[in-house]
């Protein structure tokens, strides 16, 4: 039990294994599925994980993650529980804000993400896009986590920064960003010297300088990157933001944007190849719209938006989203304590077999409107999580997903030998552990 329920509130108590969370932690990170199902099967519909000395509460139910997402009591913070794993490199990110000041800041940043901002991104990206693709190595063991990861890099880099760095300053600001990720992923959650903890510290001011540097240049001139857009945007009431402000949402936005839309990628890829119909489908397609998208045209990819929908299904790039109870407080009845970790984990409802037909199976047609799976509950398909935190990229993630796809169904094909399946490592974020390799061929 995780906590007995005050005696008279009528709240029932949450089970978990009792597993020591070592063990529950490699069981979970071989097999996260295998741990839901016999959890839910044991503990019905909530239960708790134990991991790194601390109990994750799990609701088990599209209900319970809706409540976790919405937090309609506040009793849920995201900073303390994100800040854990993330904190100390990304700080004063939005996600690492709550209530009053989270929404402060969340209709400001809302305004970079708005229509006409889209739009210029959408312009901005599509001929870097096209150029990288079409420079992509081809033959056999093409690794395509790691050919997608340097083109959502240079998406972000372009596109948000809006400069045009020497090759060598690109490679700094590069290793700096991704020794802050690699450091935020980390395991060992130390600052040894030399280890990625120290390299992650190092790099966050790495960012910080360059930011600094960069900024009265963006704030005297409107260009249309995130970096110029975010020192000119305006909520409804009149608020912008401080030059602080600027860095630390650049610094996150960098970050959330990056390997979230490397997963998705890699995860279509993964599917259109192990079910080449759907390649060729989806290849169809985009040879009868035009090569250039424009933002009215997107909703025209009928194809692909299913496949990155079962793709984000089968595989969400970020797993749960993660909360800290300020007060005790109850999801469905259930009584959470004070300091306990929460976490509404896409996984439980996108293989909930009440949910969805046949939940394992890679089955796009799952979307269409007459099948419409998804519609089963609001939380059936929560890949970009929701309420007040749920991902205010989604619109530029799918611009720029359908972007890269669509070049690289117009010029290359790939396969995967017809028995291969990948095996995902599910320590962080969860990617292939051999990075997809693939045949990779020019058409
Ligand atoms: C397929 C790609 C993506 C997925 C699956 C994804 C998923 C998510 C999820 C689940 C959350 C909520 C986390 C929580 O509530 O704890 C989130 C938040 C966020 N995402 Fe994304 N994301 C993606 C791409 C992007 C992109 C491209 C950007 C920026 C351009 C972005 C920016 C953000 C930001 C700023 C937040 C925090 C919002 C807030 O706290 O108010 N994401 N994302």
């Amino acid at each position: 039990m995780l906590a007995p329920p005050p005696p008279g509130s009528g709240l029932k108590p949450i089970y978990g294994s009792g597993t020591p969370w070592l063990i529950e932690v490699l069981r979970y990170t071989r097999n996260p599925l295998a741990t839901i199902t016999r959890h839910r099967k044991q503990f019905g519909d909530i239960t708790y994980l134990n991991s790194f000395g601390r109990q994750i509460v799990t609701p088990l139910t599209p209900d319970g993650a809706g409540e976790v997402a919405i937090n309609r009591t506040k009793s849920l913070a995201a900073e303390p529980a994100w800040g854990f794993m993330i904190g100390p490199f990304f700080h004063r990110g939005i996600l690492l804000m709550d209530f009053e000041e989270h929404r402060h800041h969340r209709l400001i940043l809302q305004q970079a993400f708005n229509r006409t901002h889209l739009e210029g991104y959408l312009r901005e990206m599509q001929p870097m896009i096209r150029e990288r693709v079409a420079a992509l190595p081809t033959g056999d063991g093409v690794r395509m986590l790691s050919e997608f990861k340097k083109i959502t890099l240079d998406v972000a880099l372009e596109i948000f920064l809006g400069l045009k760095l020497p090759r060598a300053e690109a490679d700094r600001i590069n290793k700096a960003f991704i020794d802050c990720v690699d450091a935020g992923l980390s395991l060992v959650r130390r600052d040894v010297p030399g280890g990625r903890w120290s390299r992650g510290l190092a790099g966050r001011k790495v960012l910080e300088e360059f930011m600094y540097r960069h900024l009265p240049a963006k704030r005297a001139q409107r260009t249309p990157d995130l970096f110029s857009v975010l020192c000119h945007v305006e909520s409804d009431e009149g608020h912008t933001f401080t030059d602080a402000d600027v860095v630390n949402h650049m610094i996150f936005v960098l970050m959330a944007a990056h390997d979230t839309s490397t997963i998705a990628t890699t995860t279509m890829a993964y599917y259109m190849a192990r079910h080449p119909q759907w390649q060729d489908t989806a290849r169809e397609q985009s040879r009868a719209l035009p090569a250039e998208i424009e933002y009215e045209t997107l909703g025209d990819f009928t194809v692909l938006e299913a496949i990155m929908k079962e793709s984000l299904r089968l595989n969400a790039p970020v797993p749960g989203l993660l909360r800290e109870a300020l007060q005790d407080t109850e999801i469905g009845g259930y009584f959470v304590p004070k300091g306990a970790l929460v976490s509404a984990t896409a996984m439980v409802n996108h293989y909930n077999p009440a949910l969805w037909n046949d939940p394992e199976t890679f089955d796009p047609g799952r979307f269409s409107p007459d099948r419409a799976e998804d519609r089963s509950h609001k939380y059936a398909w929560m890949p970009f999580g929701g309420g007040a935190h749920k991902c205010i990229g989604l619109f530029f993630a799918q611009l720029e997903i359908k972007t890269i796809m669509h070049n690289l169904l117009l010029t290359h094909e790939w396969s995967v030998p017809a028995d291969y399946r990948w095996k995902l490592d599910y320590t962080t974020l969860p990617v292939p552990k051999d990075r997809l390799p693939v045949r990779l061929r020019r058409l």
